[in-house]
C-alpha cells in the first residue's frame, strides 16, 4: 500500500547538504512512499500566546503532520544539537497542549554533516524530543552521513555504490517500519 511521508529539512541554507541528502533519499525510496516537504521557514517563533488562536502557519504545519502516514527528519547538527528553526517547528507541531501532532507518527531521523560526527549528537537529542512526543522511531539502521560532495550531486544522485546501497537499505527499512507501525495501530488490530 502507498504511504504519504512528510519530510522536514532542518536547514534553511540555500546550499544545504541536508536538502541534497533528502533528494537522494527520495530517489532511493521504495515506490510506495510518496514524499511531501513540510516547510519550516516561515513559521514565527513559537509562543504559548498563540495557543488560544493558532495562526494559519501553525495550523498548516499540524495538518501536514497529521495528514502524513510517516515523518522523515533530514537535518544538520548545530552546536551539537537540533537546529533552532527545526526545533521551533517541532514545538509548533506539539501544541496547543493536548493536540500533539507527532503522537504515534512513525518517524525516521537522518542527517548529514561536514564533520565525522555525521549529526550523531543532533540525532540523539532528537530521539529524546520525539520520545517525549510519543513518536515511534526507526531504531535501526542508524545513518550518520559525513557529506562528501563528490559522492552526492545536487539533484540527489549518488556516485558511490556503497553509499547508494546503504541509503537504499535505510529507506527500505524506513518504509517497512512505517508499515509495521500502521499495522499495529490500524483499527481492529488485536
Ligand atoms: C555547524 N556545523 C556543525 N557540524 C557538526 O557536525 N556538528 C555541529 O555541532 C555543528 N555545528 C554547527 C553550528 C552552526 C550554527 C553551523 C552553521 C554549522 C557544520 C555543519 O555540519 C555544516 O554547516 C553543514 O553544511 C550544515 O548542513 P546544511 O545546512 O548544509 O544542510
Amino acid at each position: 500500500t502507498s504511504h504519504r511521508i512528510g519530510y522536514f529539512v532542518g536547514s534553511l541554507s540555500s546550499t544545504s547538504i541536508n536538502r541534497t541528502l533528502s533528494r537522494a533519499l527520495i530517489r532511493l525510496a521504495p515506490e510506495n512512499l510518496h514524499f511531501t516537504e513540510i516547510p519550516i521557514r516561515d513559521l514565527p517563533l513559537y509562543s504559548q500566546d498563540f495557543d488560544a488562536d493558532y495562526p494559519p502557519e501553525g495550523r498548516a504545519l499540524k495538518a501536514a503532520i497529521e495528514g502524513s502516514d510517516g515523518i522523515l527528519i533530514v537535518s544538520p547538527e548545530y552546536n551539537r544539537s537540533i537546529p533552532g528553526a527545526l526545533k521551533n517547528a517541532i514545538d509548533w507541531g506539539s501544541r496547543p497542549w493536548g493536540t500533539n501532532s507527532f503522537a504515534r507518527k512513525p518517524t525516521g531521523i537522518i542527517g548529514a554533516s561536514v564533520g565525522n560526527i555525521g549529526t550523531a549528537v543532533m540525532q540523539s537529542n532528537m530521539r529524546s524530543v520525539l520520545s517525549f512526543l510519543d513518536a515511534p522511531q526507526l531504531n535501526s539502521p542508524e545513518a550518520y552521513i559525513k557529506f562528501d560532495p563528490t559522492v552526492f550531486t545536487g539533484d540527489g544522485e549518488i556516485t558511490d555504490a556503497g553509499t547508494r546501497d546503504f541509503l537504499r537499505h535505510y529507506m527500505d527499512e524506513y518504509g517497512a517500519f512505517v508499515q509495521r507501525v500502521l499495522d499495529v495501530t490500524a483499527p481492529g488490530h488485536i
